[in-house]
């Protein structure tokens, strides 16, 4: 099974990802490094080089050549099912799960990792809180396709993979 988490910056798709798949023995992929390798440099330098659009075609690339069978967990970026047809993809090649957080929890874990996302750098506590607020309403359109979603909110990591895997057993 191909399993995509999908959410918001912030709301631990990859380290959540990672740890999912060892626990289900499956591979691990995360379309952001997908693109840096592709791209040979980091997601970062990619939009202060290259810009947005360019990031965006390479990730899209990155999702179109994601198989749709085998056993493997990817972590995608936050614009990730907002662009293109890239949440159709995720949909059509297998499972997407919404990893769902509040705009106040997502901007407090987002606070100290502003500098590695360009969407984000320089903001300040407020300007995020604002940012988070308006960008997850527009985004949550696309993210709630998810076949599966999960309230993360007051949640630890270990509650979303053991809940995920019992949904997904029941399936
Ligand atoms: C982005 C999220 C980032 C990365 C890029 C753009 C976004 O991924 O793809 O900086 O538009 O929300 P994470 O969600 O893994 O931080």
């Amino acid at each position: 099974m191909i399993i995509f988490l999908v959410g918001f910056m912030g709301c631990g798709k990859s380290t959540t990802g990672r740890r999912l798949a060892e626990r289900l023995g499956y591979a691990f992929a995360d379309t952001d490094t997908l693109v840096a390798e592709r791209c040979g440099k980091s997601v970062a330098e990619i939009f202060a080089s290259e810009g947005e659009e360019f990031f965006r075609r390479n990730e899209r690339k990155a999702i179109e050549d994601l198989p749709s069978e085998g056993d493997l967990v990817v972590a995608t970026g936050g614009g990730a099912p907002c662009h293109a047809d890239n949440m159709e993809q995720m949909l059509r090649k297998g499972k997407a799960v919404y990893l769902r957080m509040s705009p106040a929890n997502l901007t407090d874990r987002l606070l100290h990792a502003r500098s590695v996302r360009p969407k984000i750098a320089g903001m300040n506590p407020t300007e995020l809180l604002a940012y988070v607020t308006d960008t997850l309403a527009e985004r949550e359109l696309f993210y709630r396709k998810a076949q599966i979603v999960i309230d993360c909110n007051g949640v630890d990591e270990s509650y979303v993979i053991d809940h995920l895997r019992r949904i997904l057993s029941e399936r």
